[in-house]
């Protein structure tokens, strides 16, 4: 099933969750924000935008979006967003890889929260951002810490009490998305990858942030008690910003 799919197919499921069912994600948006600060009169591209909630939230605090998605479904509910606030937000239906339809040099900020991991050809990714980017503008984008990858058992289809698979696998994990038949693919890369990655791409590294769930989230009754001391003990999230140079 390609990314397209899956994520067709999921959309509703996603969207459906609330914001206490989707924690990294709620935590990893929480801290982009804050780290974005005032975005009146910026040029902002968000990659990954599903339902297009965080775009929305920006255009309304002044700042010029545009929203590009893989799937079409989640296209199709950005655009009902975006049209019920009445605001003005560019949405684009594209693969993070090939973002040839945005000019050079037209962004201030790139956000990308938690969709670079279902991203296959991250460098060609990290180039199109630094393609798109003004000199000095922004790239910030969370997404799951890659230490969680280890205690994914692909086998049971579930988390692991102890590490099921080395921080250093770079091969990807299939899962299906809760709920759904949606066959869904992930990429891990280490800390170090991102670092020299970005790097060696144009950018500097500036900013670096390992997040754990929200609070009290850990000791919800109806998390299993390996998910709750993984997510205790390990961070979750990771938070990374650069700058274009
Ligand atoms: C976990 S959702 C996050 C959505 C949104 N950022 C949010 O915070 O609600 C990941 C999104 O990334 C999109 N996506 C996955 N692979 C992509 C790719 N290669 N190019 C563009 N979007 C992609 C999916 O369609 C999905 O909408």
């Amino acid at each position: 099933m390609t990314q397209r799919n899956a994520w067709n197919q999921a959309s509703d499921a996603f969207n459906s969750l609330h914001e206490d069912d989707r924690p990294a994600i709620t935590a990893a948006t929480r801290e982009i924000n804050a780290r974005l600060g005032s975005v009146a009169g910026l040029d902002v591209l968000e990659i990954g935008c599903g339902d297009a909630r965080n775009c929305v939230e920006l255009a309304r605090r002044g700042a010029r979006v545009t929203g590009v998605d893989i799937s079409d479904a989640q296209i199709g509910l950005a655009q009902q967003r975006v049209d019920a606030a009445g605001l003005s937000v560019g949405l684009l239906r594209a693969d993070a890889v090939d973002l040839s339809p945005l000019s050079d040099g037209s962004f201030d900020v790139i956000l990308a929260i938690y969709a670079f991991q279902y991203v296959a050809e991250m460098a060609a990714c990290l180039a199109e951002c630094a393609r798109l980017l003004r000199p000095g503008a922004r790239l910030i984008f969370a997404q799951d810490h890659p230490i969680r990858a280890c205690f994914w058992d692909e086998e049971m289809q579930e988390e692991s009490v102890l590490p099921a698979r080395s921080y250093f696998e770079s091969a990807p994990l299939h899962w299906s998305f809760v709920g759904t038949d949606a066959a869904m693919t992930s990429h891990h890369r280490t800390l170090g990858w991102w670092f020299s990655s970005l790097r060696e791409i144009g950018f500097t590294v500036t900013h670096l942030r390992e997040l754990p769930l929200p609070d009290g989230w850990a000791d919800d009754p109806d998390v299993d008690e390996y998910t709750r001391d993984i997510a205790r003990f390990l961070p979750q999230v990771m938070v990374i910003e650069a700058a274009k140079r």
